[in-house]
């Protein structure tokens, strides 16, 4: 019997619709093979939805992600839509407003680097070679979510005393917060190489101290078996680019996993080459990392791949097929072995006629499949 998955798709803004459609290819190709049938129900998240309804996030879009099997995301913003108005919706609101409406706690941001790659990096390819960690990035709490403010007019706030403006945010993260994400991560390192670093400001902040607490209370009630290290941000961002081969799971809050995630991205060459998924107790939401990239964005240049390593493991951890997610895994690494190239992975030595589209690179990826 055929199986149907749902699928909320999410083009979103900029380089978004061009690098779905080549998210769609993968999943028709593999329909065929695997006998399943995915139903997409499209909507309108960012700056398209503010232009289209005033809001980033309309009610119809979470109704529509509620109902489905997975959501699949593509990327948000672009200068349209960029404002330091605190008035203003800005695109990012969508992103943030999905995370926290489908309680999209948990992040896993994967980083590999295929063998064919090794020299794309801006690292030396013998630092990046065998690269293969896994960020688990706390999503839904911290600076992202906490109390801000900004004041307009306050005595004393301006230059030489006059008044002035004023703003906050605030990090917060309660213990079960972080139980669950330690949690989580320890989790993902049993079926892995069994190590986890948690990345902290422990030195500094007392959110941290309350994270470096729990996460420890965690690792000796249940995960003795795992090995735990303690980093501070600003050291685990130097030894990222140092021994990055030497990391396994990186569990830590939403602010150091976002800075630390596109840092770790560029190992692996090009942020185009890093896929995410959200998870919470619910639907579960897939996107790459990198943006909506308005600067390339119609021209048929951006690199689909972290779109449809995105599909690769909505179907691993969303619907549990986790033969064609192989498939999917097999057919990248078979297209780049070939040699061929998006710009952004292209070196001085990639031969002109390997230098391929978007759309040329999902009907590469579709038609090894
Ligand atoms: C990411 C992005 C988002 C974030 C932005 C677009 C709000 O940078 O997913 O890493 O900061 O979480
Ligand atoms: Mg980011």
């Amino acid at each position: 019997m055929t199986s149907n998955y749902r699928i909320c798709l999410l083009a979103g803004d900029g380089i978004g619709p061009e690098i779905m459609a080549e998210a769609r290819k993968v999943l028709d190709a593999l329909a065929l093979r695997y006998d399943v049938a995915f139903l997409y129900d499209e909507a309108l998240i960012g700056g398209c939805a503010i232009d289209e309804t005033g809001t980033a996030l309309p009610g119809q879009t979470i109704a529509c992600a509620q109902a489905a099997d997975a959501v699949l995301l593509a990327a948000v913003g672009g200068p349209k839509w960029d404002t330091t108005d605190p008035a203003k919706p800005r695109p990012e609101q969508g992103l943030l407003g999905i995370r926290k409406q489908l309680g999209l706690y948990t992040n896993l941001r994967p980083v590999q680097v295929f063998d064919a790659l090794a020299d794309a990096s801006t690292l030396k390819p013998q630092i990046v070679k065998g690269v293969d960690l896994l960020i688990v990035r706390e999503l839904t709490g911290g600076l992202y979510f906490g109390k801000r403010e900004r004041i307009f007019d306050e005595p004393g706030s301006g230059a030489n005393g006059s008044s002035g403006q004023r703003a906050y945010d605030t990090m917060e993260y309660r213990e079960y917060e972080i139980e669950r994400i330690a949690r989580q991560a320890f989790d993902a390192a049993r079926n892995r190489r069994g190590r986890v670093c948690s990345v902290d400001k422990a030195n500094v902040l007392e959110v941290s101290r309350l994270w470096r607490e729990v996460v420890h209370r965690v690792h000796e009630a249940d995960y003795a078996d795992i090995e735990l290290e303690d980093m501070l941000v600003d050291n685990a961002a130097m030894q990222l680019i140092r021994r990055p081969a030497d990391f396994d799971v990186i569990v830590t809050e939403n602010t150091f996993g976002d800075i630390l995630s596109d840092e770790a991205a560029q190992l692996s060459g090009s942020l185009g080459m890093l896929a995410s998924a959200s998870l919470g107790d619910g639907t579960a939401l897939y996107e790459p990392t990198h943006g909506s990239a308005p600067d390339i964005a119609g021209r048929g240049i951006a690199n689909p791949l972290a779109q449809i390593m995105s599909v690769e493991m909505m179907l691993r951890y969303s619907f549990g097929m986790n033969e064609a997610a192989d498939d999917i895994r097999r057919a990248i690494m078979a297209v780049l072995d070939e040699g061929w190239r998006t710009g952004d992975i292209a070196n001085a030595e990639t031969p002109a006629e390997r230098v391929v589209g978007t759309s040329e690179m999902g009907d590469l990826v579709a038609s090894r499949l």
